[in-house]
C-alpha cells in the first residue's frame, strides 16, 4: 500500500461534536465504520482502502478530513510519515478544544498538506490531506482569530471565520441582508470590510454601528458603507424595505432551520439579485444534523447550485449553511 492509501481515514471536530459526525457519516450512507474516537478526533475504516483522491465526503461535522497515516509515539516520528507533503499543519487537543497551531503559509490549491495531531504526550496522529476549494486554509479549520474588543458580539467571529473558511468573494460592491442583526457583530465586520447592509431585528443595535446608520437609501454617500436597520422582526419584512441591489442574504436568528430557510426562501423571491447565502443555523441538538439533506433541498429549490454546511472551531450547537452559484428562473 502506498502512502496515498490507508485503510483508515481520521476528522478533526469539535470536542462534542463527535456523535453528530458519526451519525452525519451514516445517513450519508457512506460505508464508514468507527474505528477510534477520542474528543475532537474520530477515525473511521470502510472495506475498501481509502485514496488520497477521493477523500471527497462532505461532513459539516469534520472541520478536517485526512487519510490517516497512523499513530507514532513521538512528533518526530509522525512528522517522518508525512514527509511527502510539502506543508505541514499543528493541531492538538488542549483545554477542552481541537486547536490548529498558527502556521504562517498559505496552502495553494492542489497542494499536500500533512497534518501532525497531538492528543497525547505519547500519542500523535499523522495525516495527510489535499487543499481544495471549500476547505479551510488553517490548521484544523481553526484560524485562530480573535474577536476585538470593540464587537458588540461573537457574531463577528463567525462572519470572519466563515469568510476565511470558505473564501468568500464578498466585495464593497456587494449589499447584504441580515435577519437578527443586533447588537451588531456581523454588520460591523461588514463594514470594516466597506460592505454595506440593510440589518432586519426588532432588537436595539449597537453605538458603534449606529455611526453609520442611515435613515434613507438617498442618505448614502459614495464610497462609505452604510447600515439601514428596518426594526421589525423578519416576516413582516417586505420588498420595499430591502430597496435594490442586495446580493447576500445572511441570518443569524434565534430560530428553528425551518423558520429561517422559509424566511430565505421568501427573501430570495423578493430580491432576485441575491446571489449568496450564508446562515447561521441555531440547533437545540446537534444531531438535528440527519435533517441535512432537507435543508439542501429547500436551497437548491431556490436555484442554488453550490451548497455548503460545516461547523466551524467558533460554534458551539451551530452549523454555517452556505449557498451560492444562484441561477434565477424568469
Ligand atoms: C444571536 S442574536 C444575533 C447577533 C447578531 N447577528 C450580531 O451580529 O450581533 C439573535 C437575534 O435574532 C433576533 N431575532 C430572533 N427572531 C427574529 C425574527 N423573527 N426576526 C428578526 N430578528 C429576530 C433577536 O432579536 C436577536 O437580536
Amino acid at each position: 500500500m502506498n502512502r496515498t492509501e490507508s485503510e483508515y481515514i481520521f476528522a478533526l471536530c469539535n470536542p462534542g461534536s463527535e456523535k453528530a459526525l458519526k451519525l452525519e457519516a451514516e445517513s450519508m450512507a457512506l460505508g464508514w465504520r468507527l474505528s477510534y474516537q477520542r474528543r475532537g478526533f474520530v477515525t473511521f475504516k470502510a472495506d475498501a482502502p481509502f485514496a488520497l483522491a477521493s477523500l471527497t465526503a462532505e461532513l459539516a461535522c469534520a472541520r478536517r478530513l485526512c487519510l490517516s497515516l497512523g499513530k507514532s509515539p513521538t512528533r518526530e516520528e509522525a512528522l517522518r510519515r508525512v514527509q511527502a507533503a510539502s506543508l505541514i499543519h499543528h493541531a492538538r487537543y488542549f483545554e477542552r478544544k481541537m486547536q490548529g497551531l498558527p502556521c504562517a503559509a498559505s496552502p495553494k490549491p492542489g497542494e499536500l498538506i500533512g497534518t501532525v495531531v497531538e492528543l497525547g504526550p505519547t500519542e500523535f496522529w499523522a495525516g495527510l490531506h489535499r487543499h481544495a476549494p471549500f476547505l479551510s486554509p488553517d490548521p484544523a479549520g481553526d484560524s485562530g482569530t480573535l474577536i476585538p474588543s470593540e464587537s458588540p458580539s461573537r457574531a463577528w467571529l463567525k462572519l470572519e471565520e466563515a469568510l476565511r473558511f470558505f473564501a468568500l468573494p464578498l466585495t464593497p460592491a456587494d449589499i447584504v441582508v441580515e435577519l437578527g442583526c443586533a447588537p451588531g457583530g456581523v454588520v460591523l465586520a461588514l463594514l470594516q470590510r466597506g460592505i454595506s447592509s440593510i440589518g432586519i431585528d426588532p432588537a436595539k443595535m449597537a453605538e458603534i454601528v449606529l455611526a453609520s446608520l442611515i435613515s434613507n437609501r438617498s442618505d448614502i454617500l459614495p464610497n462609505k458603507p452604510w447600515f439601514f436597520h428596518c426594526r421589525k422582526p423578519a416576516a413582516l419584512a417586505s420588498k420595499r424595505d430591502l430597496g435594490q441591489g442586495v446580493s447576500w442574504f445572511m441570518s443569524d436568528m434565534n430560530q428553528s432551520p425551518e423558520v429561517v430557510l422559509k424566511e430565505c426562501a421568501r427573501f430570495c423571491k423578493m430580491a432576485p439579485s441575491i446571489r449568496g447565502v450564508l446562515i447561521t443555523l441555531k440547533l437545540t441538538d446537534l444531531l438535528q444534523i440527519k435533517d441535512k439533506a432537507l435543508w439542501f433541498a429547500s436551497l437548491s429549490e431556490m436555484g442554488f447550485s453550490t451548497i455548503r454546511l460545516q461547523q466551524f472551531s467558533v460554534h458551539h450547537k451551530e452549523f454555517s449553511l452556505l449557498a451560492i452559484d444562484r441561477s434565477v428562473s424568469k
